[in-house]
């Protein structure tokens, strides 16, 4: 395939912010596109992000010279340009937003090219171990609270882990999408409320009792509806968002690490059906994670902001013991190749690996599409409502 130009569109992502979107022209005249989410808990070592109007810039400048006219073969060739265009680790020249848009719209296009599916071309060229197609387990973020929702609640996200194995993921997206509209009228009903508010990733985001209510109301609702054999309860603490000068603001209370730790253990003590929980300590703090995962080993401690999608950082994390779970995030890194190695080396590592949105997400449903080809544990979409039900709805092309 032959690289004709690219350039860039100025979209918004779901909180109404400036992303960007870039567009591959292949010298057949075709046009392919990738859009970038944004994240607002946000791990320091993240890629980069340009400001779209610089990104702009940058791809006119820059990153289409360099691939004007160019043949090209494979996502890693592709990558491997644009890591060259930047030369920085954290992206900082041509920013993490600019090599992932163009990076994702190149799969688009090698896809077009191979008249592939984008799952079967990463699978092709990071995956080819990868004989069958497993459909992931569905991360639904039900309850929001921290910094994606204006309510008291430190803890990020409530999620439960839907497995669509069983069923079949149109089944299981059905079922689920019945019981979060039921948990909905559920908090109505519990706090007296006439109308419910939702938050960035369309969970519920009212105000709760306390950190654990919102387990304990999945908790209760899974059983009383008999679907304990398709889901568990995960959670992301993301709590760089409620750390603060070596403290955490949690139930009203500024509490120490150690503090924290015994909390997290009643929580697995009290809920059974609590599988996973994601960032639970600030996100340097890989010693905290390290011992909460030792006194819990049948529960999975995950890294997100701890990990930011960094091969090096996931290998030191899981071999110290302090993971075995991890967040992808693409966005993170900057390039799908980026992301899938981190994905492989995880998988070597005995990782199970959760593709994630950004909490400012697109219609762009790249992630489900990776996962797909990794065959990844998990897929972290949201609760099945608004802008999120489009990754639903590409899981749904691919598997049904
Ligand atoms: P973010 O949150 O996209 O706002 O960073 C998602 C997460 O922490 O997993
Ligand atoms: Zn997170």
């Amino acid at each position: 395939m032959k690289i004709q130009d690219i350039s860039v569109n100025i979209v918004f992502d779901s909180r109404a912010c400036a992303t960007i979107e870039a567009v591959v022209f292949d010298t057949e005249g075709n046009k392919f596109t990738g859009i970038v989410p944004a994240g607002k808990s946000t791990g320091v070592n993240e890629a980069h992000i340009l400001d779209p109007h610089d990104a702009r810039r940058v791809i006119t400048e820059t990153v289409s010279p360099a691939f004007n006219d160019k043949e090209v073969r494979s996502i890693a060739e592709i990558d491997s340009i644009l890591l060259g265009l930047d030369g920085t680790g954290r992206k900082e020249q041509i920013g993490g937003n600019v090599m992932l848009g163009v990076s994702i719209a190149m799969v688009r296009a090698l896809a077009f090219a191979q008249k592939k599916e984008p799952w079967e071309v990463i699978r092709a060229e990071f995956f080819s171990n990868e004989t069958e197609l497993r459909s992931p387990y569905i991360f639904s973020n039900l309850i929001n609270g921290g910094a994606h929702a204006a309510n008291n609640l430190s803890i990020q996200e409530y999620m439960v882990i839907a497995d669509t194995k069983e069923e079949g993921v149109l089944r299981s997206i059905e079922r689920l999408i019945a019981f979060y509209k039921e948990l909905g009228e559920d908090i109505k009903r519990m706090y007296s409320l006439p109308r419910i508010t939702i938050g960035d990733e369309s969970g519920y985001a009212v105000d709760f009792d306390d950190n654990f209510a919102p387990i304990a109301l999945l908790e209760k609702k899974i059983v009383t509806s008999e679907m304990q054999r398709a889901y568990r309860i995960a959670l992301d603490a993301a709590a760089s968002g409620f750390y603060k000068d070596g403290a955490y603001s949690f139930d009203g209370n500024m509490i120490d690490e150690g503090a924290l730790k015994k909390i997290y253990d009643t929580y697995f003590d009290r809920s059974e059906l609590l599988y996973s929980i994601e960032d639970p300590f600030e996100e340097t703090k890989e010693d905290a994670f390290r011992s909460l995962q030792v006194s819990h080993a049948d529960r999975v401690i995950v890294g997100d902001d701890l990990t930011t999608t960094n091969t090096a950082t996931i290998e030191r994390s899981a071999k110290n013991g302090a993971i075995t779970g991890v967040i992808i995030k693409p966005n993170q890194i900057g390039t799908v190749t980026e992301s899938c190695e981190a994905i492989r080396r995880a998988h070597e590592l005995g990782v199970r690996t959760i593709v994630s949105h950004r909490s400012g997400e697109t219609e762009d449903p790249i992630l489900v599409q990776i996962a797909a080809a990794a065959n990844a544990y998990g897929v972290k979409i949201g609760a099945p409502l608004r802008e999120r039900v489009f990754k639903f709805n590409e899981l749904l092309r691919i598997y049904s």
